[in-house]
């Protein structure tokens, strides 16, 4: 018999599970106003609301956090995350932030400007925001076949490369403050996007002269996916492989809370040293000095380490394929997930699963709430709520797309825990047609608003 596949780590320390009735969740979420983001975490069973700064961190990285630098200038563990910078990414410019959105803001002062395009594959909600708080607009060129949530296709993180030089060719150049593809694509589902797309990408900011990011928050988990669908990596390194996507950008932001296994971090690459000490500026004055950036040593040394870890195949085809499994339970239980299973998370769709709750009742957030009370599963809503009002017309931005998100944090939950999940939102799925109602606006953000919206039941 050919022995299974098994994870290659196992358990030095725990921490407990809460459970609770449906009765008290009930209560809880009513008094959390149905926003999962208000419940605490007692109150959650497992909490499959992100991915990021979730993941359980290694014995060498808790040894690693001893061995912290705190000094204010030139810590030996700023030298240390440096170096594995280079490693890893072989930019030889980076400034040390204290999340991904930290690394936008910085960056972002730089390079948007009142009326300019960020054009790219589907912007995060954060990078989106951080694009619009400064009046400009993220146009989103992802491939229409990311819109067909059953479509199989190996690389649906995409962008559609047609798409992305039309908005090149009908601006003017200098409107377009960067492309910026993001690894995985988050928003579309986790999935991936492939080396000749990258490639692509580069051929066009090339011939128009523009600048290319990559936003890498789980480009590990990208460069896994190249490796096992695209054709000619297959014998590659995922550190090469990762070296090969990055050589294509011109710089890339990092939030460490994903694929370097931290609970809190971020950097930015660069390439071009001006552009560096344009940067060095606003990390001065939004996080710290440059050798910092808004983390301390120990974090830094941590990170150092987590990117090893991260970038490790064995430990990679473990962590997609536990999320895999929770995908194929799913389906198993007839639940409409979206196909190919993301690198980080399942999602399902809600409007195949309650066809019945009109988009202006928030469909994905009736049924996290929902899976939240049967089983105290946290997961995230990725639909009108978190894709926020036109900023010009204030209306909701329908897109169609009502997602539920089920993100699976690193390292944390068994595959027993995956089955506890499956078998919840398998009861949910039974009794669909008793939920017949969705939710009311009580009071929102003018942006982000999904973090901190109040709703009723109508
Ligand atoms: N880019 C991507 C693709 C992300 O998924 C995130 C965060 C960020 C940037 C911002 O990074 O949180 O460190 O400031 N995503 C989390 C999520 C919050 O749940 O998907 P951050």
């Amino acid at each position: 018999m050919e022995l299974p596949f098994i994870e290659p780590y196992k358990i030095k320390m725990i921490e407990p599970v809460y459970t609770s009735s449906k009765n008290q969740r009930e209560k809880w979420i009513s008094d959390a106003s149905f926003n999962l983001f208000n419940l605490k975490s007692e109150q959650v069973t497992i909490d499959l609301l992100t991915d990021s700064g979730t993941g359980a961190m290694s014995d060498k990285q808790w040894s690693a956090l001893m061995l912290g630098d705190e000094s204010y200038a030139g810590s030996s563990s700023y030298y240390n995350l440096k170096n594995a910078v280079k490693e890893i990414t072989g930019f030889d410019f980076f400034l040390p932030v204290h999340q991904g959105r930290a690394a936008e803001n910085v960056l972002f002062s730089v390079l948007v400007k009142e009326g300019d395009l960020v054009p790219g594959n589907s912007h995060f909600d954060t990078t989106k925001g951080h694009i619009e708080f400064r009046k400009a607009t993220a146009v989103d060129c992802t491939v229409e076949i990311a819109s067909d949530f059953s479509a199989w296709d190996p690389f649906k993180g995409n962008v559609d490369l047609e798409k992305l030089e039309d908005v090149l060719k009908n601006n003017p150049l200098e409107k377009i403050s960067c492309i910026l593809i993001t690894i995985t694509n988050n928003t579309a589902g986790g999935q991936p996007v492939s080396m000749t797309n990258l490639k692509g990408v580069r051929r066009l900011a090339d011939k128009y002269g523009v600048k290319f990011f990559l936003d890498s928050a789980r480009f590990a988990e990208n460069a896994w996916f190249i490796k096992t669908r695209e054709a000619g990596f297959a014998d590659k390194s995922i550190n090469n492989i990762a070296r090969e996507m990055f050589s294509y950008a011109d710089g890339m932001t990092m939030s460490s809370k994903k694929d370097a296994i931290v609970n809190m971090g971020g950097f930015i690459g660069l390439r071009d040293e001006e552009l560096f000490r344009q940067a060095s500026t606003y990390n001065i004055i939004y996080e710290g000095f440059i050798t910092y950036g808004g983390m301390s040593g120990r974090d830094m040394n941590a990170l150092a380490q987590g990117l090893y870890e991260g970038t490790d195949y064995n430990y990679l085809s473990s962590r997609i394929g536990q999320v895999g499994y929770l995908g194929s339970k799913l389906k198993e239980y007839g639940i409409p997930v979206l196909e190919p299973y993301g690198g980080h998370a399942i999602f399902i769709d809600s409007k195949s699963f309650l066809p019945h709750i009109p988009d202006e009742e928030f469909p994905a957030q009736v049924l996290a709430v929902e899976i939240y009370i049967e089983g105290g599963i946290r997961s995230a809503e990725i639909g009108t709520l978190m894709a926020d009002r036109d900023p010009v017309t204030r209306e909701n931005r329908f897109s169609g797309k009502e997602l539920v998100r089920l993100a699976v944090p690193r390292r944390v939950y068994t595959d027993n825990h995956m089955d506890y999940v499956a078998a919840a939102i398998r009861n949910v799925y039974e009794r669909k047609d008793s939920v017949k109602k969705g939710f009311r606006i009580k009071k929102e953000a003018p942006i982000l608003r999904h973090f901190t919206i109040e709703l009723e039941r109508l």
